[in-house]
């Protein structure tokens, strides 16, 4: 039996992403408690941006808790690793003045996103493009990682310390220069052989800067950790509604986004599991392919929130679409994900008198009680119009000084989930650290 000390918390997007999670890590963080944060999935397709004082980051592949100096940042065995990337992210964040190597610690059974798994996402999208069925990916070649991970074909970060790496890495990109060239031959994917090339020579230089760094039995060591005594966070990349097995397949991305895997993505027992926090903005944004029900169908009016809520992607710079707030999408995220203190970020940004919420989903004239399997089988979307609080609510620190229209929204919205027994744990209200109040006590 695991002698148990300390605790996991979980941080989870439960909608589509860019809920905005790095600002809500930072704050748990700073309070203290926790002595690390852990990535368990996903990539560089990740972007989170953290402001502190005059520094901002934008990170891909390092934790989050990254500006915050006694904090360690893990990146377990889950995670599909941008060396280029993960470099990059490292030297940029000592030119801020935060040397992250001695309290960065990478495992050594996370795996490897090699030079062409780019090529091999764009050269699948390029397939897709022509079936008319893109996903819209970020091109960071998280599916052919994964792909490569299930064929059990990958790269351990492991690897790159054993003498026969080279051979690997020779071996696997023959292999991926096969699939695409059967890319090009029969869907006429150009390969550009000077940019691969040129992304072949900053991979190597990477790798070499990789084996510096402190790869670890991670899952030993997260466990020496709790034994101590001390909690550790674990930061979730993308969202609920993008996992794999439970998002709109195929439009998510190639990791399981639910909290369930926090515990395979880095090695550690279920029973040190314990608060999911479950971030949400207060509508609901989407990049990337398949029916999205809850858009918002005054096209100038999605602008206006894409500019006031700077709804465009940290990874790729593409535009995100706007929805209302989805509670169907999040009755079934927050069923799925187990969470049970939901932070509620962007408050601030509504623009409008009159708000519309998603509360039902429709096939022709039935109404859905279960999640459909299918996104693009959605009709219809049964609403709720309820009273907006225009600009009303920017920068409020203080629950008693909140709009009575944004009072009234988060009850409607604790009461539409009051039978899943979640908290609102606070609500952001600007971009600032310190842009937020707490709702619950
Ligand atoms: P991939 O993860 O790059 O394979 O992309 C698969 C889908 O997930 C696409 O629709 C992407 O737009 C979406 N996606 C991946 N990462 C993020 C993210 O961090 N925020 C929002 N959407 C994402």
């Amino acid at each position: 039996m695991t002698q148990k000390k300390g605790f996991i918390d979980v941080v989870v997007g439960l909608q589509w992403g860019d809920e905005g999670k790095g600002k809500n890590i930072d704050e748990l963080l700073s309070r203290g408690s926790y002595s690390a944060v852990a990535r368990f999935q996903g990539g560089a397709n990740a972007g989170h941006t953290i402001k502190l004082r005059d520094v901002t980051f934008i990170g891909h592949i390092i934790p989050s808790g990254c500006l915050q100096k006694n904090i360690e940042l893990f990146v377990g065995n889950g995670v599909v690793i941008d060396t280029v990337s993960l470099i990059k992210e490292i030297k940029q964040l000592k030119d801020l003045g935060f040397d992250v190597k001695a309290r960065l610690y990478i495992s050594n059974r996370a795996k490897l996103v090699s030079y062409l798994h780019p090529f091999l996402d764009q050269a699948d999208e390029h397939r897709r493009n022509k079936l008319g069925t893109k996903i819209g990916t970020t091109f960071r070649g998280i599916g052919p990682a994964y792909s490569d991970v299930r064929a059990r074909r990958a790269l351990l970060i492991g690897d790159v310390l054993s003498p026969d790496f080279k051979e690997k890495e020779s071996t696997l990109s023959e292999f991926h220069m096969n699939f695409l060239n059967m890319y090009k031959e029969k869907y006429g994917f150009e390969i550009d052989l000077e940019k691969i090339n040129e992304a072949k020579e900053k991979w190597r230089e990477a790798v070499k800067e990789l084996k510096k760094l402190q790869i670890c039995d991670l899952s030993f060591l997260i466990q020496k950790r709790l034994r101590e005594g001390k909690n550790i966070l674990a930061e979730g990349a993308q969202a609920v509604m993008l996992d794999i097995d439970f998002g709109d397949y195929p439009n998510v991305t190639g990791s399981n986004t639910l909290p369930a895997n926090v515990c395979l993505g880095l090695g550690v027992p279920h029973n040190y599991l314990r608060d999911i926090y479950g971030v949400i903005k207060a509508y609901t944004t989407k990049v990337g392919g398949g029916n999205f029900p809850a858009r918002m169908e005054d096209q100038a009016l999605e602008k206006l929130f894409q500019e006031a809520g700077n709804e465009f992607g940290a990874t790729t710079g593409r535009p995100r679409m706007c929805g209302w707030l989805d509670l169907f999408a999040l009755r079934y995220a927050i069923s799925l994900s187990g969470a049970n203190k939901i932070f509620i970020n962007k408050a601030d940004i509504c623009l409008s008198n009159k708000i519309k919420v998603v509360i039902g989903y429709k096939q022709g004239k039935k109404i859905l009680e279960e999640f459909p399997l299918y996104l693009n089988k959605v009709t219809e979307v049964v609403k709720e119009e309820i009273p907006g609080w225009g600009k009303a609510n920017y920068g409020v620190k203080n629950k008693q000084k909140v709009s009575k229209e944004l009072s009234s929204y988060l009850k409607y919205i604790k009461n539409k989930l009051s039978d899943l027994s979640v908290k609102i744990a606070s609500v952001g209200t600007g971009p600032d650290r310190n842009h937020f109040f707490n709702w619950d006590d």
